[in-house]
């Protein structure tokens, strides 16, 4: 089942039934640093606090939401609005899973002066409940280079152990290089969706992204044999998704 809707999620989500989403990947706008056709003037606190109150209503319990977001800097300072969404979701009664990094290649370079080059974005991890035997583990095996390591105990004491050079995703960065296969301006890299999608759901899962500009989730979710929710405010990008995804 695919399901498109132009419209807003703010208002949308009302209408998506509780419990009834097993996974939602998502990356809302980042404050202002997007126009989307003007559509980001109505970008608010109102909106994305409701967004993240009807996702803990109808994610199900063991369901997962990836939040994908980065900050604006105005007046020199991050505005620091992706961490208000993570402390948020945690108000409304998510546990904040994990926090993981998107690194982009190629991207971030040359820094400026007196800012090193930006080459991030968080990947906040909200879990409902205990999320049984998802995740990583499961998903990708250790193919990377092992390395040494030690790591300080509680107690002072130091305990040597190995970890995973690269390869395999044990690790919660993950580095791609940045995709624009559409007009849209801020898509993420279709192997970033599949990979989260591999990692938090399994096939005939519903899947939900109520940000869906290009409709990259709704893409690979198909591809993975997972049935689609995607909203989209804009016309424009909403055409664009339809297009790729049916
Ligand atoms: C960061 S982009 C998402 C890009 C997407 N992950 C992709 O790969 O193409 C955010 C999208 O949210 C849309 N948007 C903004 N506010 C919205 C709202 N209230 N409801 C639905 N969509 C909204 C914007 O038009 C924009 O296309």
């Amino acid at each position: 089942m695919i399901k498109l809707i132009q419209g807003n999620s703010q208002h949308l989500l009302a209408q998506i039934h509780d419990e009834s989403i097993d996974m939602v990947l998502t990356s809302p706008p980042y404050d202002n640093i997007r126009s989307y056709n003007g559509n980001n003037s109505l970008w608010n606190e109102q909106v994305w606090t409701r967004v993240i109150e009807h996702l803990y209503r109808i994610i199900k319990t063991g369901g997962v939401v990836v939040w994908i977001v980065g900050d604006a800097t105005i007046d020199g300072s991050e505005t620091g609005t992706s961490f208000e969404q993570a402390l948020f979701a945690k108000k409304v009664g998510f546990n904040l899973h994990d926090t993981m990094i998107y690194q982009k290649f190629g991207s971030g370079l040359p820094h400026k002066s007196h800012r090193y080059g930006q080459s991030f974005e968080y990947m906040f991890i909200f879990s409902k409940g205990d999320i049984g035997d998802k995740g990583v583990i499961k998903t990708f095996p250790k193919t990377g280079k092992v390395g040494k390591t030690t790591r300080r105990q509680k107690d002072g004491s130091i305990k040597r152990g190995t970890y995973n050079i690269g390869g395999g995703k044990l690790s919660n960065i993950w580095q791609y290089a940045g995709e624009s296969k559409t007009d849209h301006p801020a898509p993420f890299p279709e192997n970033l969706a599949r990979d989260h999608i591999l990692s938090w759901s399994n096939e005939g899962d519903t899947i939900l992204d109520c940000f869906m500009g290009s409709g990259t989730t709704g893409k690979v979710a198909k591809d993975l044999n997972r049935s689609f929710i995607g909203i989209e405010l804009d016309f424009e990008y909403f055409d664009i998704a339809e297009s790729r995804i049916k």
